[in-house]
């Protein structure tokens, strides 16, 4: 099964992500954790990011469909977070997932208003102290999606392969919706 799961910043997309892996044994790819991890090891890739995140501006649209294709190539069921989050990433996206007969299942979208995301990135901000949790950095980041994500999420709408669902609930109401949306759908529950 392959799932896609998009969203604002803070709508909870890494949160929900891992939920749905865990209960079908499905890998988490998750583009902003895999570039979290390269910045950490001081890799190459991660020093040529390692600004771009700090900014909370997107990577290269090259050097991400890169990744992501070797690492897609390798999986057969996943769920997406976090690609893709332009129009090219989304052209991309479908043409090698088409080329490798591996379409997505599900799409999902978190719809969480702009002040319920930023509350949210503020308080992990105080927990985890990722860098980017910054107010102008949170500002930055969810100006992007509005302007270069958005498209993506309209693309999926007009595909009729886009399944809304409420993320401003708790993180279990909201894990409910998905497993109500997903099996509306046919995508076999838990
Ligand atoms: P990425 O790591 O993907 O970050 P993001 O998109 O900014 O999203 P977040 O991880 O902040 O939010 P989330 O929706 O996952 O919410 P979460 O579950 O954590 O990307 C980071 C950076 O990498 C980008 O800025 C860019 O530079 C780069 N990048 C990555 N992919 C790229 C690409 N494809 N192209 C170009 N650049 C790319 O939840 C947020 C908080 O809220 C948590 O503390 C959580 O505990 C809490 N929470 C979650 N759900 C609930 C709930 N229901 N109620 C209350 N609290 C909740
Ligand atoms: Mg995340």
């Amino acid at each position: 099964m392959r799932i896609l799961i998009l969203g604002p910043q803070g709508s909870g997309k890494g949160t929900q992500a891992k939920r749905i892996a865990a209960q079908r044994s499905l890998p988490h790819v998750a583009t902003g954790d895999n570039l979290r991890a390269a910045v950490a090891d001081g890799s190459e890739l991660g020093r040529r990011v390692q600004p771009i995140l700090e900014r909370g501006d997107l990577v290269p649209d090259d050097l991400m469909i890169d990744l992501i294709r070797d690492r897609l190539d390798r999986e057969d069921a996943f769920v997406l977070d976090g690609f893709p989050r332009t129009l090219p990433q989304a052209e991309a996206l479908d043409a090698m997932l088409a080329e490798i007969g591996k379409p997505l299942d599900a799409v999902l979208l978190l719809e969480v208003d702009d002040e319920v995301a930023v509350g949210r990135l503020e308080a992990r901000a105080a927990e985890e102290g990722r860098t980017d949790d910054s107010p102008e950095v949170i500002a930055n980041r969810l100006r992007l999606y509005h302007q270069l994500t958005e498209p993506v999420v309209e693309r999926y709408r007009a595909k009729g392969m886009l399944l809304p669902v409420d993320g401003e609930g708790t993180m279990d109401e909201v894990a409910e919706e998905i497993a109500v949306a997903l099996e509306n759908v046919g995508v076999a529950s838990r």
